[in-house]
């Protein structure tokens, strides 16, 4: 199974960037737990602060991944194009949030992806991840 991990902008600065809302661990590091967790799936991993490049890679393995796991961050808030971006795709994309943005500013209540996602995970920190991953193997 071929899993694709498409994050979006300021994620690659986790494990710095507000710890007390997304934890002190770096996503490169989370990752190879993932690995180490779950030895049978093919692992690809993006991260753009661009909005036009994070579209591109949901294009590059949207017809051939298995699935893809998309945090699009303070894009899902905003992002028309990445909505329409994954009706246009084959492959399931589960939305993934490492808070519970329910629970936060009203802003962060609307999401451009959840009405085109499989479904949604969020406030589980970067176990949400993982949980995505799961439903995937399990479906
Ligand atoms: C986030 C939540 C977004 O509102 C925020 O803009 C992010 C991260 C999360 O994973 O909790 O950058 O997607």
């Amino acid at each position: 199974m071929k899993i694709s991990i498409i994050n979006g902008p300021n994620l690659n600065l986790l494990g710095t960037r507000e710890p007390s809302i997304y934890g002190a661990q770096t996503f490169v590091d989370y990752l190879d737990t993932l690995k180490e967790q779950f030895p049978q799936v093919e692992f690809d991993y993006f991260q753009s602060n661009i909005e036009g490049e994070l579209i591109d890679e949901l294009h590059r393995v949207g017809f051939s991944a298995d699935g893809i796991i998309l945090n699009a961050a303070a894009y899902t808030h905003t992002s028309v194009g990445l909505g329409d971006a994954i009706k246009a795709i084959d492959t399931s994309v589960i939305e993934v949030h490492i808070s519970n943005t329910f629970a936060r500013e009203d802003f962060r209540h609307t999401s451009y992806i959840t009405p085109n996602a499989k479904g949604l995970i969020l406030g589980f920190g970067l176990a949400s991840y993982r949980l995505a991953v799961e439903s995937f193997l399990n479906a």
